[in-house]
C-alpha cells in the first residue's frame, strides 16, 4: 500500500515537472520574426502600463506591431539584427522583473557564455555595440527597490557595448490619465 502511494506521488511530481518545463520553454520560444526593422520596442509588464506605452510609442513611431516584444520573446539575434531598442519594463515583487520578462536577464547571461569561454572578451562585451537603447523603468518609490528591474536591465544590456541614450527614465506610480511627461525623470 505505502508502495503505491509512493509510486503515486512520484508520478503526480513527475507530471509537475514537465508542465514546468514545458511552460519554460513555451515561454522562452522566441516569435519567429524576421524583423526588416531597425527599431524594436520590448515591454515586461505586470499589469499592463508598460506594455500600453510601448504599443503607444510604437504607435507614434509608426512601426508595426510585431516590433513590440513582450521581454521574454525578445532573443539576443533580434537585438542584433536591430539599430535601435526601446525597453519599457515595470518592476514587481519585491525588485523583480514581471513574469512576461522574468527569463531574458537569464537568456542575456547564457549568451555570454561563449564568449567568456573562449576569453575573446570579458562577457559577450562589444557583441552588440551597434545597439542604441533605451529604457523606460516603472516603478513605484514607496517599494525599497525603486524601479530595480529597468536598472538590472540597463546592466546587463549595458555589458553587451550597446549604448544608453540618456539615463534610465523612471516613471514613478504611472497613473494612465494623470502622468504628465513632467514625472517622467531620467536618472
Ligand atoms: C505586488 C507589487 C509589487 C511591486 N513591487 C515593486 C518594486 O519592488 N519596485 C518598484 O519600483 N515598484 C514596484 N511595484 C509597482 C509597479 O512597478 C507599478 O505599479 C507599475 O506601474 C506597474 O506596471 P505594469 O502594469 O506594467 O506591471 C509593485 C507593484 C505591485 C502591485
Amino acid at each position: 500500500m505505502q508502495s503505491l502511494y509512493v509510486t503515486v506521488v512520484a508520478i503526480v511530481l513527475w507530471l509537475v515537472l514537465c508542465a514546468v518545463t514545458w511552460r519554460i520553454h513555451r515561454s522562452r520560444q522566441s516569435v519567429e520574426v524576421k524583423l526588416n526593422a531597425t527599431v524594436l520596442i520590448a515591454y515586461g509588464s505586470q499589469t499592463g502600463n508598460a506594455q500600453t506605452i510601448a504599443k503607444n510609442c510604437a504607435q507614434a513611431l509608426h512601426l508595426p506591431e510585431k516590433c513590440v516584444i513582450a521581454l521574454n520573446n525578445l532573443t539576443f539575434e533580434h537585438l542584433q539584427q536591430v539599430e535601435k531598442a526601446l525597453f519599457v519594463v515595470s518592476t514587481y515583487g519585491d525588485g523583480e522583473a514581471p513574469d512576461n520578462a522574468s527569463l531574458f536577464i537569464k537568456h542575456m547571461q547564457d549568451k555570454c557564455l561563449p564568449y567568456a569561454k573562449q576569453k575573446v572578451r570579458s562577457l559577450e562585451q562589444y557583441a552588440l555595440e551597434h545597439l542604441e537603447y533605451s529604457i523606460i523603468a516603472l516603478g513605484d518609490s514607496s517599494y525599497p527597490d525603486f524601479c530595480a528591474f529597468g536598472f538590472e536591465l540597463n546592466q546587463v544590456v549595458a555589458k553587451t557595448g550597446a549604448q544608453l541614450l540618456g539615463g534610465v527614465i523612471t516613471v514613478d506610480n504611472y497613473e494612465p490619465h494623470t502622468t504628465q511627461l513632467a514625472d517622467i525623470t531620467p536618472t
